[in-house]
């Protein structure tokens, strides 16, 4: 309520009011849990509310007419409110704190089946320690607003309501004269809070950027050190850090303005009504006890709107967080399977490109109208310089991107209008930056078919080459992977890779310079690996080292985004072209 009116008058009403709202939605989830709690928020504030008014009958009736045995009934009436009062409070806040961690598991399952959805352009364009900081600080900030915060707003709101019918029944005289310094008091809020709304959402970012700093940092600290760059490393971050020192300061500032200039303001109004009242009380007969009774409430009258204006500061930074959080929800997704996409089932292989067109960013193409015919179970290889379009071209298959003109298609279905469950389903990948889960060697390698049994596992590591080195390992296959395998070496990382790929058994298998990491020795066994996992599979494979591709039915030769030439070994050794070179420089290098 009052909260709402708050962030009409702050920087950004209308987003102001959207993430409030949806903010309240995911609440509106648990609604009887809720209604619980607005129970208790009430009978809390109607037992404050009357024991403070009993104030009036307690003087008036029975401490004047020196009634001391009706004295202590009442005060044990009194006393045995307050207790009802306290328990409500109480329970109130078990059941908040549940409400708030409630909804926060809400916000992270929505947040993370968001991630899984988003394309991989967004990973590749956002710093992954930003993305980071919304499942900590921002998640963090909202439940601490929703479990701290929430019901002090909302029984503020409501005790300020009673307080001010009960007010308007004892003097409607003083109540038109808080009515006019109340006002004052909210004016005064709204100014400071229009500014501290703008520096909280600035000191969060400010948050999320440092955090994607060293994010990057630690998973990069071996570069650094080799290269010396921890004077810059350094120097940098003391840029951001101060950064966000600066903009925690100014939201810290503005929110802690609140609280001395909101209490002033409360003394100077308690003061005013004394001094109205206490003539009222001579010259116009009004009660002493409805004095004092008017007093407590002008008091708590002031201390809902102060906690409003505290409250501020969590609320502000719940809100920031939310507004981020709700960013990342927004993003597109992935774009949808269009309405009557095909499945690929039992698929043969045949891989065709027609005159492909694409680049990653509009303002750049790389593969400049690729064309190439890949017939079910053949060997296909890409060779070509650093930076030829030779990964691009794999990642358009699983269509981890769109491509811009063109066509491609696998048996005959264009991939765009296939759904995309079957199309990454019919093909693995191996890609050129290996990547392992935290969890054993069986898990990562069953990672490429869930439903394969330890016995498909293991021929799958057979196959290529993994097995030898996994019985060495001190767990053998239930060794402990951790930290993307940071306690395997480059190659062995590859194998496990290769593996996982096997036991997909996929009609279309893709390699990006699988065999880059092993050493020439164990290469030849990997080699006969690979040929019997290429058997009856198309297989398009990438390769620098120009000997594991020379039994390829098809090498195609790219240079910036174009095929150039195309045949097998023999033809385009004949052909005397870019690819002879290039075998040239390799097999003799003088
Ligand atoms: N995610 C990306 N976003 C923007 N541009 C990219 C991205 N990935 C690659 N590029 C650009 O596309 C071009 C082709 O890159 P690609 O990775 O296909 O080369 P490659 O042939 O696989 O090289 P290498 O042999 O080094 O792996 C490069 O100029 C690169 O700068
Ligand atoms: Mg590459």
């Amino acid at each position: 309520m009052a909260h709402g009116d708050q962030m009409n008058h702050s920087g950004k009403p209308k987003e102001g009011r959207k993430t409030f709202f949806r903010l309240l939605s995911y609440l509106a989830c648990d609604k009887s849990l809720l209604f619980v709690i607005g129970f208790l928020i009430i009978i809390g504030i109607v037992t404050s509310l009357l024991g403070s008014y009993m104030i009036r009958p307690i003087i008036n009736d029975y401490i004047i007419p020196g009634d001391y045995n009706g004295l202590v009934r009442i005060l044990l009436i009194l006393g045995g409110i307050y207790l009802v009062g306290v328990v409500a409070v109480y329970i109130q806040y078990i059941l908040l704190n549940k409400i708030g961690q409630r909804t926060v598991t809400r916000m992270r399952t929505d947040l993370f089946g968001k991630m899984e959805h988003l394309p991989i352009k967004y990973f590749d364009t956002h710093q992954h320690g930003d993305l980071m900081s919304r499942y900590t600080n921002d998640i963090d900030r909202i439940s601490d607003a929703l479990t701290d915060s929430l019901s002090d707003i909302l029984s503020s709101a409501l005790t300020l309501i009673g307080i001010f019918c009960l007010m308007l029944y004892i003097s409607p005289i003083l109540t038109l004269v808080v009515l006019i310094t109340v006002p004052v008091m909210f004016l005064f809020a709204r100014l400071i809070v229009s500014r501290s709304r703008r520096y909280f959402k600035a000191q969060q970012e400010s948050l999320g950027n440092i955090n994607g700093y060293i994010e990057e940092m630690i998973s990069g600290q071996k570069v650094i050190k080799v290269f010396g760059h921890e004077e810059k490393v350094e120097a940098d971050f003391d840029i951001q850090n101060r950064d966000l020192r600066d903009k925690s300061l100014k939201a810290q500032f503005y929110s802690g303005l609140m609280m001395p200039v909101m209490q002033n303001l409360n003394t100077l109004n308690y003061v005013i009504i004394t001094i109205v009242g206490a003539l009222l009380a001579i010259y116009r007969g009004f009660d002493v006890g409805g004095l004092a009774a008017f007093l407590q409430y002008s008091r708590q009258f002031g201390r809902p709107i102060n906690e409003l204006a505290s409250l501020y500061n969590n609320i502000q930074a719940a809100f920031a967080g939310a507004e981020r959080i709700f960013q990342i929800i927004d993003e597109a997704p992935e774009e949808a399977d269009i309405p009557d996409a095909v499945e690929l089932k039992g698929i043969k292989g045949d891989v065709e490109m027609k005159n492909v067109v694409f680049g990653y960013k509009p303002e750049k193409t790389i593969l400049k109208g690729v064309s190439m015919h890949a017939l079910p179970g053949c060997k296909i290889a890409l060779v070509g310089a650093t930076g030829a379009g030779k990964t691009t071209i794999l990642n358009l298959l699983p269509r981890f991107f769109d491509i811009r003109e063109g066509e491609i298609t696998i048996d005959g279905h264009p991939i765009n209008r296939v759904t995309r469950n079957s199309l990454r389903q019919s093909m693995a990948i191996v890609l050129q930056d290996t990547h392992l889960f935290t969890g054993t060697v069986r898990e990562n390698i069953r990672f490429g078919r869930l439903e394969a049994t330890d016995e498909e596992v293991m021929e799958a590591a057979k196959l290529t080459a993994a097995h030898s080195f996994i019985k060495r390992l001190p767990h053998g296959y239930d060794t402990l992977l951790e930290n993307d395998g940071a306690n395997l070496s480059q190659g062995q990382r590859q194998l496990l890779n290769i593996a996982r790929a096997a036991v997909a058994d996929p009609s279309i298998l893709l390699l990006d310079e699988a065999t880059s990491n092993i050493d020439t020795r164990s290469e030849i066994l990997i080699q006969k690996g690979l040929d019997k996992l290429m058997e009856g599979r198309t297989s398009l494979i990438i390769a620098h080292r120009l000997s594991t591709i020379r039994n390829a039915d098809l090498i195609l030769v790219l240079e910036q985004g174009q095929i150039i030439e195309q045949g097998s070994h023999d033809e385009l050794i004949r052909l005397k072209g870019k690819y002879f070179t290039l075998n040239q420089e390799q097999f003799n290098p003088h």
